[in-house]
């Protein structure tokens, strides 16, 4: 495969050291969810890549964007995998009682629904991250929540603008001022 300039695809911020104040397996626990949880990124990393795939035909474009963001979520897997492990956890892919399964994916079986997925997958995630932000009182993990979390936004703005690409191109505007319309919806 070709190599990808990943750039485009998360927040320019380099990441924190990754380390912890102290082990607490209780926060190691918390983390679990984030990473191999129902909204996790291993849920994340594997939905897009499977929305990369079956797009390809679809929307070269997109099918790129995905795939790459999908690499974006690859690394935050093994960002939250070391901090599991500085903090006494185990990170094997489970979470809340259950192994990670592949039903955790959406599959969907068009573009419009699969985007929309994906992007209710990154406010789900910001939100969790969030609440563990709030939960874990460890400054150098909290840092490293919060610069995940800065690239969860880049993908939200990203699929954003998919979903906006595929609808103008399955609803065109067909005259001057339905394009008025767009630019200028309050008029
Ligand atoms: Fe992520
Ligand atoms: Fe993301």
């Amino acid at each position: 495969m070709r190599q990808n300039n990943l750039s485009a695809y998360h927040c320019d911020m380099p990441y924190p050291e990754i380390r912890v104040l102290e082990k607490n397996p209780y926060y190691a626990s918390l983390l679990m969810a984030d990473y191999a949880g129902f909204v996790s990124e291993m849920s994340a990393t594997n939905q897009y890549y499977y929305h990369s795939v079956v797009l390809e035909d679809v929307d070269q474009e997109i099918a790129n964007m995905l795939r790459n963001i999908s690499f974006v979520e690859m690394r935050h897997f093994h960002i939250l995998a070391k901090v599991i492990l500085l903090l006494g956890g185990d990170p094997i892919f489970y979470a809340d009682t259950n192994y990670w399964n592949g039903d955790y994916v959406y599959y969907g079986n068009n573009i419009l629904s699969q985007l929309e997925a994906d992007l209710q997958a990154e406010f789900d995630a910001i939100e969790n991250y969030q609440k563990n932000i709030e939960l874990i009182d460890d400054p150098f993990v909290k840092n490293i929540l919060r610069r995940i979390i800065l690239d969860e936004e880049v993908h939200v703005r990203l699929f954003e603008k998919a979903i906006e690409k595929v609808k103008l191109m399955q609803n065109p505007p067909e005259t001057l001022t339905d394009i008025i319309k767009e630019t200028f919806p309050q008029n």
